[in-house]
């Protein structure tokens, strides 16, 4: 009985993507379950047909009709996976507490945070939202584009770093502008061509690429007060941005230059430029922030074609940064590409980046950082829990277009949920050098018996933990 029992119970897990998709490898867990086996709750758990074993979560079948239980009588062995409720809306029902939804939910959220409704029973105490998903943000909508943010207003805990999401149609421009705080874009697809000038007067120009044919997309990055803008080109141009500050939309941190003249008196305007004011009778009395072009410029990969001759010369270090030419740090599970102004992008003085590729299956491993940490998710399903000290923590599930964020120190993982697709996300930090700490790199590296006192484990499985860094295990 016991064997059998642990058979089913590992096949439930492999399916479930909680330990791995060959449960053969998972001799020491075979091990556990035939010794605690007893303890746990039998279940008529069984391996479904490879046709249907579409899902990653436990899931209960039944042999016999009749035997089908109520959903709230089932109290699966609790391991902290994701509840499962048999492809039915997730209800608020976990190991014998709680009870269905007795009037109206919304549903749809509910099945995208599977971990609000039914959180694993290590989640405790009172954590703030850590996520916001850019669906949520109102969306300017403008004649050549859109854009959406998410600020601190949306996302309080959030206090380093704001986000939004731009969208250029063909041509089209996010005018001349400069910020209070400094500006970090990912092209999440599309061409693009930005310019800007330095403090010295040095002028800068550079056309930039979404993930197109296979390779990794560009970044860029703006100092506080450099003025710049981005004209998309002939496929149009959709851009993740990063400020700075949390409370990117106070007052004082964004200055267009077409909204500064209208607010300027003519005469003034005039003078300054050293032209008839006659000549001024078409300026924009208010700012478009995204307008179209009169003119095609020249295509992609000939910007220097626009450039204007400057006295000054080029600024010194390049605005963009190409993550394809970047080499990879592979993982067990993954790989990882680091930008910081220490590592390889100097002018990105006050932004540091991870482009994250989690694996099927894979985990980036339990870490923390001495920054904020802002994420965006591109593509992929994730699930990260949030330690925030004092015995709280809080799980939450992430789908493409979510942000969040992990407040300094606080630690957190992030497993890939998907059997079958990647998980891919940025990671971002107000600061010059990306910072982590691996819990498995400290636990390696301290006097073993401290460890296996503490934790109540063997010498033995200490000295299996990996010294160096795994970043993501597989
Ligand atoms: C970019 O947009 C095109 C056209 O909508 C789409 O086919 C493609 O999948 C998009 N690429 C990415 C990386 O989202
Ligand atoms: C992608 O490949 C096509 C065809 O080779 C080329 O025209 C285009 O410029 C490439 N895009 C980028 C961003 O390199
Ligand atoms: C400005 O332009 C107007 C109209 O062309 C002209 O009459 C006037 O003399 C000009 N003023 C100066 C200072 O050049
Ligand atoms: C350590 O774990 C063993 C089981 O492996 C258990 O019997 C024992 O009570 C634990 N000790 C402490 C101090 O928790």
């Amino acid at each position: 009985m016991l064997p059998r029992l642990s058979q089913l119970l590992l096949a439930a897990l492999a399916l479930s993507g909680v330990v791995s998709a060959d449960p053969s490898g998972d001799e020491e867990l075979r091990d556990f379950f035939a010794r605690e086996g007893a303890a746990v709750k039998p279940l008529n758990l069984g391996r479904r047909s490879a046709a249907t074993t579409q899902t990653r979560h436990l899931r209960p079948t039944y042999e016999r009709e009749e035997t089908i239980l109520k959903k709230r009588d089932i109290t699966p062995p609790d391991i902290g996976q994701v509840a499962d409720f048999g492809g039915q809306d997730p209800e608020p029902i976990r190991n014998g507490a709680g009870d269905t939804f007795f009037a109206n939910s919304n549903h749809e959220i509910d099945a995208q945070n599977p971990d609000n409704v039914a959180a694993p029973p290590t989640d405790a105490g009172t954590v703030p939202n850590l996520k916001w998903s850019m669906s949520l943000s109102h969306t300017r909508l403008l004649k050549g584009g859109w854009v959406r943010e998410q600020t601190i207003t949306d996302l309080p805990p959030s206090k380093d770093l704001a986000g939004a999401e731009l969208r250029l149609s063909p041509f089209a421009y996010r005018e001349l502008h400069w910020h209070r705080v400094a500006e970090w874009g990912y092209i999440l697809n599309g061409t693009g061509r930005i310019s800007a000038i330095d403090d010295s007067g040095r002028s800068y120009i550079s056309d930039v690429h979404g993930p197109s044919n296979g390779s990794d997309p560009d970044i860029y990055y703006f100092p506080p007060g450099v003025p710049h803008s981005i004209q998309a080109l002939d496929q149009g141009l959709e851009i993740l941005l990063i400020f700075t500050d949390g409370n990117f939309d106070a007052t004082g941190t964004t200055f267009m230059l077409s909204d500064w003249l209208a607010h300027t008196p003519l005469e003034i305007v005039a003078q300054n430029f050293g032209v008839n004011v006659s000549e001024l009778g078409g300026i924009p009395q208010k700012d478009p922030y995204i307008l179209k072009s009169t003119v095609e410029p020249p295509p992609f990969g000939h910007a220097s074609e626009q450039a204007v001759a400057d006295p000054q010369g080029d600024v010194p270090s390049p605005y963009v940064f190409h993550l394809d030419q970047q080499k990879k740090t592979n993982a067990p599970g993954g790989w990882v590409k680091i930008q910081d102004s220490v590592t390889n992008f100097p002018v990105s003085k006050q932004l540091a980046s991870a482009l994250v590729f989690v694996e099927p299956n894979g985990l980036r491993e339990l870490h923390w950082h001495i920054n904020d940490e802002w994420l965006y998710i591109i593509s992929g399903h994730g699930r990260a829990t949030a330690f925030a000290g004092g015995s709280t923590a809080r799980t939450f599930d992430f789908q493409p277009g979510d942000s969040a964020v992990f407040p300094v120190s606080y630690g957190h993982y992030i497993k890939n949920l998907s059997p079958t697709e990647p998980l891919i996300y940025v990671e971002l930090f107000k600061a010059e050098k990306f910072v982590d700490f691996s819990a498995t790199q400290w636990l390696a590296l301290m006097p073993r018996q401290v460890v296996a006192d503490l934790l109540n484990i063997s010498i033995a499985t200490v000295e299996t933990f990996k010294k160096e860094k795994q970043i993501v295990i597989a």
